[in-house]
């Protein structure tokens, strides 16, 4: 077990005695000109006050000598003893005023150091070139260490004091040097400035790093990016400049437990054991970690006890270099995990680890270890058939880092074979214009990116030969992949009487157009005909017709035996039992189907209040009109919808979070039971966002992310606040359904204001092939809504709000939709789209119990 020793402020403290000290001094000399310049004021008194001391001295010398003074003398000085009275009111009142001025000087001086100044700490880092790392840089206290950070200090300060922020910067001290695998070593320094608050602006982050880059001479004529910053070979693009403020505050503020340690790798493939505990108070640890020079640390964590609220006060925070660097985080773990073990791998032979955590008990275990660098390159010559082995992602099963390349090579025995790729949750698609998230591959010469799915796919290439390459391109660490290869036979990939789909997969061709999203892309179900309403006992069975709550055939037969026991299959309802039955829209339509009756279960939702029952087109909304709309606001201004799902949960868009600001949940406030804006029933802060972790920002597919709220919402506002129900996976909604969007959002694309009165419009299911037909592809977890001739549709401002359908048996509301995207605002044959609920029932099950 490795305990942590407990440290102090370290050279933070030093910092803040050094600005404490200047302060003092500021304060000595502010009174020593007071002394002076109010010298005239006070003359007479303080002269006094002088004179009268100065006379006591001399009278204790006075007697021996007394014989030599003449007596005038000794009459006056009497007179004067006589007289002088230290506590007369004019000496106290001169006193006091001197006091007073000091007190306002100081505090002025203080209030103006603390409240209109800030204390701003920028973390940077940069590659020397040409200098070899040696063991004695580990030492702080080595003259090689000393030698280097008053070399590297000295150049920081000569490029920012003579820089247009010099007023503001202080000084820089050298944190640590690490050896750079690629060469050289890695600096890494903190700078502080102290920033009049009016002046913020001056001090940001980009700001900062360019004066550090634009000092940097680079030499064109060797091309390389390495320049020199005075007499230092710094490599330009190794620049990062990361403004700290939240750092600064954990550094100082966390009264409680606080660790920080060093920890060393020095063989290879020796685990180290990690682990941090705190029983009570707030818990701070900052652990560094080495590997020998050469080699990358592979972290694997464990388990971790730390309560889910978006790392905001509970984080375990891994970066790729030994700093805090915004930049170079290679994961965050806001929450405890259910799988056994994480682990990640740093891209040099550094990691920091930063471990905070509220009150309680809280803590991880882990172990790290000094691993070999993948080298790239790795050629697989196959002679591929069946599926033959894996390809895997760098360091499987760790996420792998950000930076990687790796490159296979295939070769089958026929030109006819092929080399397919199956994917288990991994996705490619041809590269657009737009760059990759998630993996960039190149493919015999052609460009890829790739994405997480929850489904399989298999990818064709269609060449007996194949170079394949992959690069990681994500600014995270990535969760492994692997993809099992096999030939295949160019002219034909699937087995005779199958479909195939646009993921890969073969399906039957049997389950072409069947009403069931086979192939996960939906590929299977478009461009097909409605089938007809042929009522003999072959059609009436068709997922279309059956068991959808609505009465197709004459004689009832496709709506009869809907709640017999079946084999579970993707088209039928799963009572809590794990039995299942046929029944599409069994759940909350007040019909008990399940022998269990869990159908009926949970079913406190969806209802509206109101009888009758901008968004464009659309009508100002009654009075809880829509119980479960929720306005969220980011830091006061209007930014989303939302939809309330139970009593502390909210159903939202993925991208209303989509950027590292809007992520952090406290800027938030959700405003329920909201007619007019401004007017809420009941408003909370947000505890947690939980982002799908397949939401892809370039696609806006996985656009769902759920809302925990701080407070819940009280009982007695049931009549202005309800939930909304949340379909089930196979609930079945079909083009030309009635649904209502509702929202606060733009009432047209080019209004610049937003409505205060919630809006309403009624629109219609949009059958996903004739919703392909206006967008192109568009992923299973999409749906599309609108109206013909454009004028009823979402628009900017509604992201995240519901579209709720009512259900036609037992008149509940279910939301079938989350307002996500769509070409302009209301226009002709370009409907809304929006996310398809009912894909993610089991993910939001996850959460919302
Ligand atoms: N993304 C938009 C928002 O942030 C919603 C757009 C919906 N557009 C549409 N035409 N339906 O509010």
């Amino acid at each position: 077990m490795q305990n942590f020793k407990v440290c102090g402020y370290g050279f933070f403290s030093v910092l803040l005695v050094f600005d404490l000290r200047s302060l003092l001094l500021l304060f000595v000399i502010i009174f020593a000109y007071f002394l002076c310049c109010c010298k005239s004021h006070i003359y007479l008194s303080m002269a006094k006050v002088i004179y009268f001391e100065v006379a006591t001295v001399d009278s204790k010398l006075a007697k021996p000598l007394n014989h030599r003074r003449p007596k005038r003398k000794t009459k006056l000085r009497k007179k004067y003893r006589k007289k002088f009275n230290p506590w007369n009111f004019q000496n106290v009142a001169a006193l006091s005023i001197v006091l007073v001025v000091f007190f306002v000087i100081s505090m002025w001086t203080l209030l103006w150091y603390f409240v209109c100044n800030s204390v701003v700490f920028f973390a940077a880092l940069f590659r020397i070139a040409n200098v070899e790392f040696i063991p004695e840089y580990r030492q702080k206290e080595s003259r090689e260490f000393a030698s280097m950070a008053q070399n590297i200090e000295v150049v920081v300060n000569n490029v920012y004091r003579k820089s247009a922020v010099s007023k503001m910067y202080k000084h820089s001290v050298l944190s640590d040097l690490s050896s750079n695998n690629d060469g050289g070593i890695l600096v890494y320094i903190w700078m502080i400035f102290v920033v009049p608050k009016a002046k913020k602006q001056y001090a940001c982050e980009d700001c900062v790093g360019v004066i550090l880059k634009d000092s940097i001479q680079t030499s064109l004529v060797n091309r390389t990016s390495v320049g020199y910053l005075y007499d230092l070979p710094v490599d330009f693009d190794s620049i990062v400049v990361n403004g700290n403020f939240i750092l600064r505050k954990d550094y100082f503020m966390v009264i409680g437990f606080k660790c920080s340690n060093d920890l060393y790798a020095e063989q290879q493939g020796v685990n180290i054991y990690l682990s941090a505990t705190a029983s009570s108070g707030k818990t701070n640890c900052h652990i560094k970690l080495f590997a020998l020079p050469g080699f990358l640390i592979h972290l694997s964590i464990e388990s971790i006890d730390i309560e889910a609220n978006d790392c905001v006060e509970d984080a375990l925070i891994v970066y790729d270099s030994l700093m805090p660097i915004r930049s170079k985080v290679l994961y965050k773990i806001c929450e405890p995990f259910n799988s056994s073990t994480m682990s990640f791998v740093s891209t040099g032979n550094v990691m920091y680890l930063s471990f905070k955590a509220s009150l309680g008990k809280k803590g991880f275990t882990g172990n790290f270890a000094a691993i070999p660098q993948e080298r790239n390159n790795i050629l697989a010559t196959q002679n591929a058939l069946d599926y033959e082995g894996y390809i895997k992602s760098p360091y499987f099963p760790s996420f792998y880092p950000p930076k990687c390349n790796c490159t296979w090579g295939f070769r089958t025995p026929r030109t006819n074979l092929g080399i397919a790729l199956k994917f288990y949750n991994y996705e490619l698609k041809e590269k657009g214009l737009k760059g990759c998230d998630h993996g960039w591959w190149k493919i015999n010469e052609k460009m890829y990116c790739g994405s997480y799915v929850d489904y399989q796919t298999i990818f064709y290439i269609a060449s007996s030969k194949s170079e394949i390459e992959f690069q990681c391109s994500s600014k995270l660490s990535d969760p492994a992949f692997k993809a099992q290869y096999a030939s295949y036979n160019i002219n034909k990939p699937c087995p005779g009487d199958h479909f195939l789909c646009s993921t890969g997969l073969c399906i039957e061709i049997s389950q072409r157009c069947n009403g069931v999203d086979d192939c996960n892309d939906e590929s299977d179900e478009v461009f097909c005909s409605t089938p007809l309403k042929v009522c003999d006992s072959s059609n009436y069975q068709h997922p279309y017709f059956a068991c959808n709550g609505i009465r197709d055939c004459e004689d009832g037969a496709d709506e009869m035996n809907c709640t017999m026991v079946v084999p579970c299959t993707n088209i039928t309802y799963k009572c809590k039992n794990n039995m299942c039955i046929r029944k599409r829209n069994a759940k909350c339509d007040g019909v008990s189907d399940c022998l269990d009756n869990s159908d009926e279960s949970n079913c406190g939702c969806g209802s509206k209040s109101q009888g009758k029952s901008r968004i464009v087109g659309g009508a100002n909304a009654d009075d809880a009109e829509w119980p479960w709309q929720v306005s969220l606001h980011f830091s006061g201004t209007l930014y989303c919808g939302a939809s309330v799902i139970s009593k502390e949960w909210l159903l939202s868009a993925a991208h209303c979070f989509g950027t590292e600001k809007l992520s952090d949940p406290r800027p938030w406030l959700a405003y329920l039971g909201m007619r007019v804006q401004g007017n809420p029933k009941f408003f909370s802060e947000i505890r947690r966002i939980v982002v799908h972790e397949y939401y892809n920002s370039r696609s806006f597919d996985y656009d769902i992310a759920l809302l925990q709220l701080k407070n819940t919402w009280p009982k007695s506002l049931s009549s202005v606040i309800q939930p909304i129900c949340i379909p089930s996976i196979i609930q079945s909604v079909q083009s030309g359904d009635k649904c209502w969007v509702t929202g606060w959002g733009k009432k047209s694309e080019g209004d610049s204001e937003s409505p205060s009165i919630l809006q309403e419009a009624e629109v219609e299911i949009v059958s996903q092939t004739v919703c392909r037909m206006r967008y192109g592809p568009l992923s299973s977890r999409m749906i599309c809504a609108g109206v013909a001739s454009g004028k009823k549709d979402a628009c900017r401002g509604d992201s995240g709000g519901p579209l709720s359908c009512p259900e036609k048996s037992g008149g509940k509301w279910f939301l079938i939709g989350i307002v996500s995207w769509g070409v302009g605002c209301g226009r002709p044959n370009l409907p809304g789209v929006y996310t398809r609920v009912s894909k993610f029932a089991s993910w939001i099950q996850n959460y919302v119990v």
